[in-house]
């Protein structure tokens, strides 16, 4: 057996899914269903080898080599803009990036709008575009929070099913962008592990259609 594809999956709820499509794909690894703490998971049979990273840093390991492919949101990719390849749309995960704010919110022009937001990036690069002036307030979680207690004006925040911003009395105004999960390569381990990744890439291709 040649060498294995070290694959960088996003760990939690995102992380079951892919990893059930590899599965279906015909890259198992039955130890990972074990349910322990470990962190690594190899299947020599079929020559993979399987991490559990925070889902915000595997485009971290893909671009430096330590993973050759992994699952990454496209919130992370347009985020980081990492130097990888952006191999196929998995077509799970999939989700909005919006601009949410208190149901009776009115912006004002005028003023510099403050948003709250994990994604200053995606943020900065939506309000460039409309010419909006604004002032970033990078938070790490909870963003729903920032408007009820007066932090912000508005979020920049995934929606998935609407209910965080529901259940706040938050509203969705604006779609930033559409989400979903992607396959994504190291540039060197394409060229050197090429025949290895186009399988999985073209058995995975398969399991989305
Ligand atoms: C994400 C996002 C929203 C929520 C949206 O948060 O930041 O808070 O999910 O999902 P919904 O539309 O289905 O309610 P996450 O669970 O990643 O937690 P955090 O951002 O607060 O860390």
């Amino acid at each position: 057996m040649a060498e294995f594809v070290n694959i960088a999956l996003p760990k939690g709820r995102l992380g079951e899914k892919v990893y059930s499509m590899f599965e279906a794909a015909g890259y198992p690894c039955p130890s990972i269903k074990e349910n322990n703490r470990k962190l690594i998971y190899e299947n020599p049979e079929v020559g993979v080898r399987y991490f559990w990273v925070k889902p915000s840093d595997v485009s971290i390991y893909v671009e430096r080599g330590a993973a050759d492919i992994g699952v990454a949101g496209k919130d992370i990719l347009l985020e980081y803009s990492p130097d990888v390849y952006e191999l196929l749309d998995l077509k799970t995960g999939v989700c909005r990036m919006m601009v949410a704010a208190m149901e009776d919110y009115r912006s004002d022009p005028d003023k510099t709008l403050r948003v709250a937001t994990k994604f200053p990036n995606i943020a900065r690069n939506y309000y460039d575009r409309q010419r909006r002036e604004i002032d970033i307030i990078t938070l790490n979680g909870s963003i729903e929070l920032a408007p009820i207690l007066g932090l912000s004006d508005v979020i920049v925040d995934i929606v998935e099913t609407g209910k965080t911003l529901y259940e706040n009395h938050l509203a969705p105004f604006e779609k930033v962008v559409d989400i979903s999960a992607r396959l994504i390569a190291n540039k060197a381990s394409f060229k050197f592990k090429n025949e290895a990744i186009e399988n999985i890439y073209s058995s995975l291709a398969k399991i989305v259609e």
